[in-house]
């Protein structure tokens, strides 16, 4: 289920050079909003919409927090979007993440970011409270986001970034290859480029983890009617294409890189 309206924005930060994280009042879509979700949010001027994931959802104050990055022209015209203003938003969309229902004492999670895929786990870390290791990959130091949130939720966070200024110096796959890391994990939900993606689904594939990574994908619709973002899976041998907008965007890692 989801809802459609016009909603007011509550708070702008400009958390990274670019990169903005709005709260948008709309108590409705953040009493349903899971964990991996996105909204299909509308850009004046544009007739497409442009989707967002839900980096986090507050139900008692109504409230749900996306984090975006300018790429283009519609996120640019997303970022002139001031509080008070109000925005058109069809939300939550798509599938999210499995989520344990409980975890045995000592377990957790694995969440695994890259750049802007960073926000969706947030939700997850927030839900999954001590159980869940974040590693947290960017391109240099300047380019971190949200790693105090993601303390503040409760979950363990290990940064890692491409030119070492911060953190360990590797990728985000690499850090999934060190076995200290794995130890006592239940499974990996991650979240970025597609080349990340790949690498952290066949570190799970070797190490036997369960994987489930959100895709991106161009999208029309964003309600399963267009199939303007299909997606090629593979299941039991057999080739099948998926609708990134509604079938995801999160998806078992070894059916779509398999
Ligand atoms: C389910 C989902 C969740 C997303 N969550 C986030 C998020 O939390 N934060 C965030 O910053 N971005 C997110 N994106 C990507 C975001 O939708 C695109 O960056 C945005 O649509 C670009 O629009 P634009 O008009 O600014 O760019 P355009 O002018 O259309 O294009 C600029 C560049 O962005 C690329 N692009 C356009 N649309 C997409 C897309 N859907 N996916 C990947 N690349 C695209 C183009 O190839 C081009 O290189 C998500 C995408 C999907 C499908
Ligand atoms: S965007 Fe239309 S079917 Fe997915």
């Amino acid at each position: 289920m989801y809802k459609c309206g016009v909603y007011p924005v509550t708070e702008k930060t400009e958390i990274s050079a670019g990169i903005y994280s709005y709260v948008i009042s709309c108590p409705d879509v953040a009493e349903l909003a899971k964990p991996g979700q996105f909204a299909h949010i509308k850009v004046d001027g544009f007739t497409l919409r442009r989707p967002v994931s839900i980096c986090d959802a507050d139900k008692e104050k109504g409230s749900l927090r996306v984090v975006f990055e300018v790429r283009g022209k519609g996120t640019a015209r997303l970022a002139d979007i001031n509080v008070g203003d109000k925005t058109d938003i069809i939300a939550p969309l798509g599938n999210g993440f499995t989520l344990p229902e409980s975890m045995a004492p000592g377990r957790r999670v694995i969440l695994a970011g890259g750049g802007i895929g960073v926000p969706p786990l947030l939700g997850v870390a927030r839900v999954m409270k001590g159980n869940a290791t974040a590693i947290l990959g960017f391109k240099s130091r300047e380019r971190i986001i949200l790693a105090e949130d993601f303390r503040r939720a409760g979950a363990e966070v290990i940064i890692c970034t491409d030119d070492g200024s911060a953190g360990v110096r590797g990728t985000v796959a690499d850090v999934l290859r060190d076995e200290s890391v794995k130890g006592g994990a239940d499974g990996v939900f991650a979240c970025g480029p597609e080349p990340m993606l790949k690498a952290v689904v066949g570190e799970c594939k070797k190490s036997g983890l369960n994987a489930e990574v959100s895709l991106e994908q161009r999208m029309g619709c964003g309600v399963g009617a267009c199939l303007v973002c299909v997606c090629r899976a593979v299941r039991g041998g057999e080739e099948f294409m998926l609708r990134v907008c509604k079938d995801g965007p999160v998806f078992n890692g070894r059916e779509v890189m398999p």
